[in-house]
Protein backbone atom coordinates (compact mmCIF):
# COMPACT_ATOMS: atom_id res chain seq x y z
CA UNK A 1 0.00 0.00 0.00
CA UNK A 2 1.63 3.27 -0.54
CA UNK A 3 1.59 6.02 1.79
CA UNK A 4 2.63 9.49 1.62
CA UNK A 5 6.75 10.20 1.75
CA UNK A 6 7.67 10.68 5.69
CA UNK A 7 8.81 14.27 5.95
CA UNK A 8 9.90 16.26 9.42
CA UNK A 9 8.71 20.12 9.77
CA UNK A 10 12.05 21.52 8.38
CA UNK A 11 11.19 20.09 5.14
CA UNK A 12 13.77 17.03 4.98
CA UNK A 13 12.26 13.77 3.99
CA UNK A 14 13.66 10.73 5.81
CA UNK A 15 14.64 8.11 3.86
CA UNK A 16 17.02 6.40 5.46
CA UNK A 17 16.51 4.47 9.08
CA UNK A 18 19.52 3.19 11.80
CA UNK A 19 17.99 -0.14 13.55
CA UNK A 20 19.54 -1.13 16.67
CA UNK A 21 18.76 -4.83 16.98
CA UNK A 22 20.15 -5.32 20.41
CA UNK A 23 21.90 -3.15 23.52
CA UNK A 24 23.85 -5.89 24.11
CA UNK A 25 28.00 -5.39 22.97
CA UNK A 26 31.15 -7.93 23.38
CA UNK A 27 33.31 -4.72 23.53
CA UNK A 28 33.64 -2.06 26.22
CA UNK A 29 34.92 0.96 24.02
CA UNK A 30 36.08 3.50 25.68
CA UNK A 31 33.97 6.02 24.23
CA UNK A 32 30.57 4.20 24.39
CA UNK A 33 30.18 1.96 27.37
CA UNK A 34 32.26 1.60 30.73
CA UNK A 35 34.49 -0.95 31.52
CA UNK A 36 31.81 -3.10 33.65
CA UNK A 37 29.10 -2.85 30.85
CA UNK A 38 25.46 -1.10 31.36
CA UNK A 39 22.30 -2.65 32.43
CA UNK A 40 21.27 -4.67 29.66
CA UNK A 41 17.51 -4.73 28.25
CA UNK A 42 15.04 -7.63 29.60
CA UNK A 43 14.61 -10.03 27.17
CA UNK A 44 10.91 -9.23 26.77
CA UNK A 45 11.49 -4.95 26.58
CA UNK A 46 13.42 -6.23 23.03
CA UNK A 47 11.88 -5.76 19.87
CA UNK A 48 11.25 -9.58 18.46
CA UNK A 49 12.12 -10.14 14.73
CA UNK A 50 8.38 -9.83 13.88
CA UNK A 51 8.13 -6.45 15.12
CA UNK A 52 11.20 -5.27 13.59
CA UNK A 53 10.27 -6.06 10.40
CA UNK A 54 6.70 -4.91 10.75
CA UNK A 55 8.39 -1.66 11.63
CA UNK A 56 11.00 -1.76 9.05
CA UNK A 57 7.87 -2.34 6.29
CA UNK A 58 5.72 0.36 7.46
CA UNK A 59 8.96 2.62 7.39
CA UNK A 60 9.66 1.16 3.67
CA UNK A 61 6.43 2.12 2.70
CA UNK A 62 6.74 5.67 3.85
CA UNK A 63 9.70 6.20 1.58
CA UNK A 64 12.73 4.70 3.75
CA UNK A 65 14.70 3.12 1.43
CA UNK A 66 17.89 2.50 3.22
CA UNK A 67 18.25 0.80 6.60
CA UNK A 68 21.66 0.32 8.66
CA UNK A 69 21.57 -2.65 11.40
CA UNK A 70 23.44 -1.43 14.13
CA UNK A 71 23.86 -2.49 18.20
CA UNK A 72 25.07 -2.84 20.74
CA UNK A 73 27.03 -5.31 18.35
CA UNK A 74 24.13 -6.71 16.22
CA UNK A 75 26.19 -9.90 15.94
CA UNK A 76 25.76 -10.64 19.64
CA UNK A 77 21.66 -10.81 18.79
CA UNK A 78 20.61 -14.63 18.35
CA UNK A 79 20.32 -15.75 14.82
CA UNK A 80 20.80 -11.89 13.61
CA UNK A 81 21.40 -13.43 9.96
CA UNK A 82 17.41 -14.77 9.47
CA UNK A 83 16.77 -11.09 10.70
CA UNK A 84 18.54 -10.03 8.44
CA UNK A 85 17.40 -12.17 5.65
CA UNK A 86 14.06 -10.83 6.99
CA UNK A 87 14.35 -7.26 6.31
CA UNK A 88 16.26 -7.91 3.00
CA UNK A 89 13.28 -9.11 1.61
CA UNK A 90 11.24 -5.83 2.75
CA UNK A 91 9.90 -4.80 -0.69
CA UNK A 92 11.23 -0.93 -1.55
CA UNK A 93 14.38 -1.34 0.51
CA UNK A 94 17.38 -0.31 -1.96
CA UNK A 95 19.90 -0.43 0.84
CA UNK A 96 20.59 -2.74 3.46
CA UNK A 97 23.91 -2.67 5.13
CA UNK A 98 25.31 -3.61 8.98
CA UNK A 99 27.94 -1.34 11.38
CA UNK A 100 29.46 -4.17 13.63
CA UNK A 101 32.68 -4.41 15.76
CA UNK A 102 33.81 -7.34 13.53
CA UNK A 103 34.68 -9.41 16.51
CA UNK A 104 31.77 -11.95 14.58
CA UNK A 105 32.54 -11.70 11.10
CA UNK A 106 35.06 -14.71 10.84
CA UNK A 107 31.99 -16.75 12.16
CA UNK A 108 29.07 -14.89 10.18
CA UNK A 109 30.58 -13.22 6.77
CA UNK A 110 28.94 -15.55 4.47
CA UNK A 111 25.53 -15.78 6.03
CA UNK A 112 25.81 -12.28 6.40
CA UNK A 113 26.09 -12.12 2.20
CA UNK A 114 23.83 -14.44 1.72
CA UNK A 115 20.75 -12.74 4.18
CA UNK A 116 21.26 -9.95 1.43
CA UNK A 117 23.38 -7.05 3.45
CA UNK A 118 24.69 -5.13 0.56
CA UNK A 119 27.11 -3.01 2.58
CA UNK A 120 29.41 -3.05 5.91
CA UNK A 121 30.78 -0.53 8.33
CA UNK A 122 33.92 -2.42 10.56
CA UNK A 123 34.66 -0.51 13.66
CA UNK A 124 38.33 -0.50 14.46
CA UNK A 125 40.27 2.11 16.28
CA UNK A 126 43.37 1.50 16.11
CA UNK A 127 45.72 -0.86 13.97
CA UNK A 128 48.23 -1.60 16.89
CA UNK A 129 46.98 -4.38 19.35
CA UNK A 130 47.84 -3.24 22.74
CA UNK A 131 46.36 0.45 21.40
CA UNK A 132 43.15 -1.71 20.58
CA UNK A 133 42.91 -3.17 23.83
CA UNK A 134 43.27 0.18 25.50
CA UNK A 135 40.77 1.16 23.61
CA UNK A 136 38.07 -1.76 23.38
CA UNK A 137 38.83 -3.30 26.95
CA UNK A 138 39.41 -6.28 24.75
CA UNK A 139 42.54 -7.97 23.08
CA UNK A 140 40.56 -8.82 19.97
CA UNK A 141 42.32 -6.84 17.19
CA UNK A 142 43.58 -10.05 15.02
CA UNK A 143 40.45 -11.65 15.70
CA UNK A 144 38.47 -8.52 14.55
CA UNK A 145 40.98 -8.30 11.12
CA UNK A 146 40.78 -11.73 10.17
CA UNK A 147 36.59 -11.12 10.47
CA UNK A 148 37.35 -8.06 8.38
CA UNK A 149 39.38 -10.23 5.67
CA UNK A 150 36.65 -12.82 6.09
CA UNK A 151 34.11 -10.57 4.66
CA UNK A 152 36.53 -9.22 1.79
CA UNK A 153 36.34 -12.35 0.38
CA UNK A 154 32.86 -11.84 -1.03
CA UNK A 155 32.68 -9.51 -3.80
CA UNK A 156 29.02 -8.57 -2.71
CA UNK A 157 29.82 -6.96 0.43
CA UNK A 158 32.42 -4.22 -1.36
CA UNK A 159 32.69 -1.53 -0.60
CA UNK A 160 34.05 -2.08 2.63
CA UNK A 161 33.96 0.97 5.41
CA UNK A 162 36.46 1.04 8.80
CA UNK A 163 35.22 3.57 10.92
CA UNK A 164 38.07 4.77 13.64
CA UNK A 165 36.79 7.36 16.18
CA UNK A 166 39.05 9.89 16.26
CA UNK A 167 40.05 10.97 19.93
CA UNK A 168 43.04 13.72 20.97
CA UNK A 169 45.78 12.04 22.68
CA UNK A 170 44.98 9.39 21.10
CA UNK A 171 44.28 9.09 17.66
CA UNK A 172 47.43 11.17 16.15
CA UNK A 173 49.45 8.18 15.56
CA UNK A 174 46.85 5.98 13.91
CA UNK A 175 45.97 8.23 11.66
CA UNK A 176 49.17 7.59 8.78
CA UNK A 177 49.15 3.49 9.83
CA UNK A 178 45.00 4.25 8.66
CA UNK A 179 45.83 6.18 5.68
CA UNK A 180 48.21 3.02 4.46
CA UNK A 181 45.76 0.72 5.11
CA UNK A 182 42.97 2.31 3.11
CA UNK A 183 45.73 2.29 0.33
CA UNK A 184 46.89 -0.88 0.28
CA UNK A 185 43.00 -2.72 0.59
CA UNK A 186 40.28 -2.39 -0.62
CA UNK A 187 38.49 -0.46 2.31
CA UNK A 188 37.81 2.83 2.67
CA UNK A 189 38.76 4.38 6.11
CA UNK A 190 36.68 6.86 7.89
CA UNK A 191 37.25 8.72 10.99
CA UNK A 192 34.42 9.98 12.84
CA UNK A 193 34.63 13.03 15.37
CA UNK A 194 34.05 11.47 19.17
CA UNK A 195 31.19 12.63 19.84
CA UNK A 196 29.54 13.17 23.36
CA UNK A 197 27.33 9.79 23.66
CA UNK A 198 29.89 7.89 26.11
CA UNK A 199 28.38 6.62 28.44
CA UNK A 200 30.81 7.89 31.24
CA UNK A 201 29.91 11.46 30.35
CA UNK A 202 33.81 12.14 30.44
CA UNK A 203 33.57 14.20 27.01
CA UNK A 204 34.97 17.61 26.48
CA UNK A 205 35.50 19.62 23.46
CA UNK A 206 38.81 19.25 23.81
CA UNK A 207 38.75 15.48 23.50
CA UNK A 208 37.66 15.81 19.37
CA UNK A 209 40.06 15.81 16.83
CA UNK A 210 38.82 17.09 14.04
CA UNK A 211 38.64 15.39 10.95
CA UNK A 212 39.80 18.90 9.55
CA UNK A 213 43.00 18.32 11.61
CA UNK A 214 43.26 14.37 10.57
CA UNK A 215 42.91 15.10 7.10
CA UNK A 216 45.71 18.04 7.05
CA UNK A 217 47.77 15.05 8.54
CA UNK A 218 47.40 12.49 5.18
CA UNK A 219 46.92 15.52 3.24
CA UNK A 220 51.06 16.45 4.00
CA UNK A 221 52.06 13.17 3.27
CA UNK A 222 49.86 11.71 1.37
CA UNK A 223 48.19 14.58 -1.28
CA UNK A 224 44.31 14.13 -1.01
CA UNK A 225 40.97 15.52 -3.50
CA UNK A 226 37.71 16.07 -2.38
CA UNK A 227 35.03 14.22 -4.11
CA UNK A 228 31.40 15.90 -4.73
CA UNK A 229 29.35 15.46 -1.28
CA UNK A 230 26.73 13.16 -1.78
CA UNK A 231 23.05 14.87 -0.64
CA UNK A 232 22.45 13.77 3.45
CA UNK A 233 25.66 12.07 3.28
CA UNK A 234 27.44 12.03 6.88
CA UNK A 235 31.38 11.48 5.10
CA UNK A 236 33.31 13.87 3.32
CA UNK A 237 35.29 11.59 1.07
CA UNK A 238 38.59 12.37 -0.35
CA UNK A 239 40.79 10.61 -3.00
CA UNK A 240 44.38 9.31 -2.83
CA UNK A 241 45.54 12.10 -5.33
CA UNK A 242 47.95 9.09 -6.91
CA UNK A 243 44.26 7.06 -7.26
CA UNK A 244 45.47 4.46 -4.21
CA UNK A 245 41.92 4.25 -2.66
CA UNK A 246 39.79 6.49 -0.71
CA UNK A 247 39.62 7.96 2.87
CA UNK A 248 36.54 9.79 4.66
CA UNK A 249 35.95 11.79 7.96
CA UNK A 250 32.73 12.16 9.57
CA UNK A 251 32.30 15.89 11.16
CA UNK A 252 29.41 15.57 13.48
CA UNK A 253 30.89 18.07 15.91
CA UNK A 254 33.59 20.49 14.18
CA UNK A 255 31.20 20.35 10.82
CA UNK A 256 27.61 19.69 11.56
CA UNK A 257 25.38 17.97 8.44
CA UNK A 258 22.01 18.15 10.20
CA UNK A 259 21.10 20.44 6.98
CA UNK A 260 19.94 17.39 4.68
CA UNK A 261 19.84 14.81 7.50
CA UNK A 262 17.70 12.09 6.30
CA UNK A 263 17.70 9.83 9.06
CA UNK A 264 15.88 8.53 12.29
CA UNK A 265 16.52 5.84 14.81
CA UNK A 266 14.64 2.85 16.29
CA UNK A 267 16.30 1.68 19.48
CA UNK A 268 16.24 -2.09 20.35
CA UNK A 269 13.26 -1.45 22.79
CA UNK A 270 11.05 -0.24 20.15
CA UNK A 271 11.58 3.84 20.55
CA UNK A 272 11.95 5.92 17.52
CA UNK A 273 14.39 8.42 17.81
CA UNK A 274 14.94 11.53 15.31
CA UNK A 275 18.21 12.41 16.35
CA UNK A 276 21.40 11.17 17.87
CA UNK A 277 20.99 13.78 20.61
CA UNK A 278 17.58 13.50 21.11
CA UNK A 279 16.30 14.31 24.30
CA UNK A 280 13.12 12.66 24.22
CA UNK A 281 11.94 9.16 21.99
CA UNK A 282 8.42 8.15 21.34
CA UNK A 283 7.56 4.40 22.27
CA UNK A 284 6.43 2.41 19.04
CA UNK A 285 6.54 -0.69 21.10
CA UNK A 286 3.68 -0.13 23.01
CA UNK A 287 1.02 0.14 20.03
CA UNK A 288 2.56 -2.23 18.39
CA UNK A 289 1.83 -4.88 21.61
CA UNK A 290 -1.68 -2.96 22.19
CA UNK A 291 -2.66 -4.59 18.34
CA UNK A 292 -2.32 -0.83 16.96
CA UNK A 293 -3.03 -1.05 13.20
CA UNK A 294 -0.18 0.19 10.66
CA UNK A 295 -2.03 3.54 9.92
CA UNK A 296 -2.30 3.56 13.79
CA UNK A 297 1.16 3.52 14.06
CA UNK A 298 2.08 5.39 10.81
CA UNK A 299 0.54 8.49 12.32
CA UNK A 300 2.31 8.16 15.81
CA UNK A 301 5.90 8.12 13.49
CA UNK A 302 4.88 10.56 11.54
CA UNK A 303 3.58 12.81 14.64
CA UNK A 304 7.23 12.12 16.27
CA UNK A 305 9.25 12.83 12.85
CA UNK A 306 7.61 15.92 11.90
CA UNK A 307 8.99 17.61 15.61
CA UNK A 308 12.46 16.55 14.36
CA UNK A 309 15.19 18.23 16.30
CA UNK A 310 16.30 21.16 13.38
CA UNK A 311 20.13 20.59 14.36
CA UNK A 312 22.10 19.65 17.56
CA UNK A 313 23.19 21.36 19.96
CA UNK A 314 26.59 19.75 20.92
CA UNK A 315 28.61 23.20 20.02
CA UNK A 316 25.91 25.46 22.19
CA UNK A 317 25.84 26.71 25.91
CA UNK A 318 23.89 24.51 28.24
CA UNK A 319 24.00 21.40 25.62
CA UNK A 320 22.79 18.66 27.85
CA UNK A 321 23.85 14.74 26.76
CA UNK A 322 21.22 12.34 25.76
CA UNK A 323 20.88 9.85 28.84
CA UNK A 324 21.57 6.72 26.98
CA UNK A 325 24.75 6.28 25.31
CA UNK A 326 26.01 5.39 21.43
CA UNK A 327 25.32 1.52 22.55
CA UNK A 328 22.11 1.75 23.53
CA UNK A 329 20.81 4.14 21.01
CA UNK A 330 22.16 2.48 17.60
CA UNK A 331 25.23 4.35 15.80
N1 LIG B 1 31.47 9.19 19.25
C1 LIG B 1 31.64 8.86 17.96
N2 LIG B 1 31.42 7.62 17.47
C2 LIG B 1 31.00 6.68 18.35
N3 LIG B 1 30.72 5.39 18.18
C3 LIG B 1 30.35 4.88 19.37
N4 LIG B 1 30.39 5.82 20.32
C4 LIG B 1 30.81 6.96 19.70
C5 LIG B 1 31.05 8.28 20.17
N5 LIG B 1 30.87 8.64 21.45
C6 LIG B 1 30.83 4.71 16.88
C7 LIG B 1 31.44 3.34 16.94
C8 LIG B 1 30.88 2.69 15.71
C9 LIG B 1 29.57 3.38 15.50
C10 LIG B 1 28.41 2.52 15.77
O1 LIG B 1 29.56 4.50 16.36
O2 LIG B 1 32.82 3.31 16.88
O3 LIG B 1 31.70 2.88 14.59
FE1 LIG C 1 30.33 -2.03 21.54
FE2 LIG C 1 30.26 -0.42 19.45
FE3 LIG C 1 29.98 0.61 21.91
FE4 LIG C 1 32.34 -0.40 21.14
S1 LIG C 1 31.27 1.40 20.25
S2 LIG C 1 31.30 -0.79 23.10
S3 LIG C 1 31.77 -2.07 19.82
S4 LIG C 1 28.56 -0.76 20.90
Amino acid sequence: MARAPLVDGHGRRIGDLRVSVTDRCNFRCQYCMPAEGLPWLERDDVLSFEEIARLVRLFAELGVEAVRLTGGEPLVRRDFPALAAMLAAVPGLADLSLTTNGYLLERDAEALVAAGISRFNVSIDSLQRDRFFRMTRRDALPRVLAGLEALARFPEAHPIKVNAVALRGFTEDEVLPFARFAREHPYEVRFIEFMPLDADHAWTPEDVLTGEEVRAAIHAVYPLEPEPREPSATARVHRFADGKGRIGFINPVSEPFCDDCNRVRLTADGKLRTCLFSLGETDLRAPLRAGASDDDVETVIRDAVWRKELKHRVNDPGFVQPARSMSAIGG
